[in-house]
């Protein structure tokens, strides 16, 4: 870490790079006590560059952990029925332990029925009906791998979190519903803020733990963070300045130098998503291939 005139900035790209590593590492121990190699499949559909973007990293990174990697780009025109028939399949297939639909899906296609035609036990974005409510009830789940990031992060940070006052905002089922779970079940005490929230600005004046995922630059002031908080900022926001495009997130970083600790964006929370799904492969695989209790015990 390095400082940002007293703040630690918290550098989530070299923790991933670390996380990576020891996936690795794993993955080589299972090649050579079982001769398996997990897998993780990552179906696109249409042209959308910023999916085909994001699909390419995440096929980079398989590969590179060590892991088989099942690529299917279908085209925009693909039907329902087709999708389900390629999950049904992936659902069966012994080499896939992880199945990732890339969203957003075209119009005409239904995600929420798509997603939960996933095996819950394959659903590494931890998406699936099932994997929220076992998460919800404090069962072992595959985690949302972005809040799962940034519990890591926290964490790694400060330890247990036994008692403190989280404030998230945002109410995402991709991000802000599932990391209220994560900071709960760490027995914090969570406040979960979104666009309609009365006096957001002082709510988050109260919080030792801030986790912003609105998708609104800077929508969080430096006057907004208590002193000595720690500052988890989840957006990515491309903004037009001085003529030039660039990443921002939610949080006006430079004004947090009073903060304990804070992400910065890029280069926070972004690179853990690929890393805590890579992770949630491996979990996956450990549930798929190991003695129920012993894989839930593991995780
Ligand atoms: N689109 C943007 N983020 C994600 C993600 O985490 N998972 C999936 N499946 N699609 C996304």
């Amino acid at each position: 870490m390095d400082t940002l005139s007293g703040a630690a900035r918290i550098d989530g790209k070299a923790f991933a790079t670390g996380l990576v590593q020891r996936i690795a590492s794993e993955v080589v121990r299972i090649r050579e006590e079982s001769g398996a190699t997990p897998g993780l499949a990552v179906v696109l559909v249409g042209e959308d560059p910023a999916s085909a973007i994001y699909v390419n990293a995440k096929r980079r990174e398989t590969l590179a952990a060590g892991m088989e990697s099942f690529a299917f780009h279908l085209p925009v025109s693909v039907t329902q029925a087709e999708l389900m028939a390629l999950l049904d399949d992936l659902n069966s297939d012994s080499r896939v332990n992880g199945i990732l639909v890339q969203l957003p899906l075209p119009a005409h296609l239904d995600a929420r029925a798509v997603i939960n035609a996933i095996a819950p036990d394959k659903d590494v974005d931890g998406f699936h009906v099932v994997n929220a409510g076992r998460l919800f009830t404090g069962q072992p789940s595959l985690v949302p791998c972005t809040p799962l990031g940034c519990l890591m992060l926290l964490k790694n940070r400060l330890g247990d979190l036994t008692g403190m006052k989280a404030v998230v905002i945002g109410k995402s089922n991709i991000v802000g519903k599932p990391m209220a779970q994560l900071l709960l079940a760490e027995n914090c005490t969570v406040t979960v803020a979104h666009i309609q929230t009365r006096n957001i600005a002082d709510l988050c004046r109260t919080a030792e733990i801030l986790v912003v995922a609105a998708g609104s630059p800077h929508l969080v002031r430096g006057d907004w963070v208590k002193p000595g908080a720690v500052v988890i900022d989840v957006g990515i926001n491309r903004v037009e300045r001085d003529g030039r495009s660039r990443i921002v997130g939610d949080v006006a970083f430079e004004e947090c130098g009073h903060a304990a600790a804070i992400t910065p964006v890029p280069g926070g929370v972004g690179p853990m998503t690929i890393a805590c799904l890579l992770e949630n492969t491996l979990t996956a695989w450990r549930w798929q291939n190991l003695p129920r209790s012993q894989a839930r015990d593991t995780q």
